[in-house]
């Protein structure tokens, strides 16, 4: 149990140097990331990343993203590395990408959840960056418990995970996460890239960017997507519906006191709605997203209203993760 005046670490020297050396001695590490916090631990320590699993309750064959500090990093874990993924990699990171190739037949199988490919990313928080190349390479997989939404704040990793986490282990504080939710997921084990989970960087840019080495854009984009996760992922405990934004001026005053509304700015909600939260634009939409879903059960609201950004950009990601918390809060709460 981490002990509640022992909870998060500043992010200054001294935070970091907790960090290290908590790593180096088989622990764990709340990290703040661009995209979301994660749950590090050194990914050559195979009883660290072990913990890892058991922290989070994430079956053993669910495989873990690879943090690095430097692109030829790759080559410690990744083999047959296409030109495209070079391109991708010099282009995109340090970044909100993470690229999954073929692994070298000494990575562990342990991260790969079994497989032979591994995900590698490269991420571009400065606190993380600074902790990876002192500790060397990362396992960290978003810091929430298995098919709960990702922590964007330290105060949420402390919330999801303070209980399984002991005094030995550190949760960085670094702040908000400026991009909210997490990297996109881009498979790079055939000829042509494909995207399994949609993120920051959208598909067209991602087409763009390895059409450099030599791609067709076009038939890139015909390549089914394949989902990196489950349908009932990225969910809060309070049920998810999408509205339209013209929904609200009709809706019943009771359902709208007893929610928390999500939408934009050009959005009018009644008043009535208890509790709205506004994004200015897909950018913020992304970056507020958990911390909303986290505020609706913590209020114990009876469900998040919310309306969706337009399916482009950013917004594709958003929508498949409200989606997910659709399917999922719809689950555990029939
Ligand atoms: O933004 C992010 O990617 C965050 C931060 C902390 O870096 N990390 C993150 O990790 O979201 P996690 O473990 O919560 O999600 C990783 C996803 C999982 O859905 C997993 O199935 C997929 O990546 N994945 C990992 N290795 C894979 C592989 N070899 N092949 C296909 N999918 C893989
Ligand atoms: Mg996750």
């Amino acid at each position: 149990m981490l002990r509640p005046s022992n909870a998060s670490v500043p992010c200054d020297q001294s935070g970091v140097a907790r960090a290290v050396a908590a790593l180096r001695a088989g622990g764990l590490v709340g990290l703040p990331t661009e995209t979301v916090y994660g749950l590090a631990a050194d990914a050559r320590n195979n009883a660290a990343v072990k913990r890892v699993f058991t922290a989070k309750g994430r079956p053993a064959d669910h495989p873990l993203i690879v943090h690095i500090a430097d692109i030829s990093d790759l080559h410690e874990w990744a083999k047959d590395i296409p030109a495209y993924a070079h391109a991708l990699a010099e282009r995109l990171w340090p970044g909100p990408l993470t690229l999954v190739l073929p692994a070298r037949d000494d990575t562990s199988r342990l991260l790969t959840g079994g497989q032979d490919t591994i995900a590698l990313r490269l991420p571009a928080h400065p606190a993380a960056q600074e902790v990876i190349r002192q500790t060397g390479a990362l396992a960290a997989p978003s810091a929430n418990r298995f098919g709960r939404v990702s922590p964007t704040s330290a105060q949420a990793v402390v919330a999801e995970l303070a209980e399984v986490l002991d005094d030995a282990d550190v949760v960085l504080d670094g702040g908000d996460c400026s991009i909210g939710i997490e990297s996109t997921i881009v498979d790079c084990t055939s000829a042509r890239p494909r995207i399994l989970r949609p993120g920051f960087y959208a598909e067209e840019l991602i087409n763009d960017v390895a059409g450099i080495a030599g791609v067709p854009v076009s038939e890139a984009s015909d390549v089914p997507r394949v989902s990196g996760s489950l349908p009932g992922h990225y969910a809060p405990s309070t049920q998810v519906t999408v509205v339209q934004p013209d929904d609200f001026a009709g809706m019943d005053g009771a359902r709208l006191e007893h929610a928390l509304v999500l939408t934009t700015e050009d959005v009018a909600v009644p008043s009535p709605a208890a509790h709205v939260m506004k994004a200015r634009d897909a950018l913020d939409f992304a970056r507020i997203l958990y911390a909303a879903f986290r505020r609706a059960d913590e209020l114990e609201v009876q469900e998040v209203l919310v309306t969706t950004p337009p399916a482009v950009g950013i917004g594709v990601a958003i929508i498949d993760r409200i989606t997910r918390a659709v399917h999922g809060s719809a689950h555990m709460n029939p």
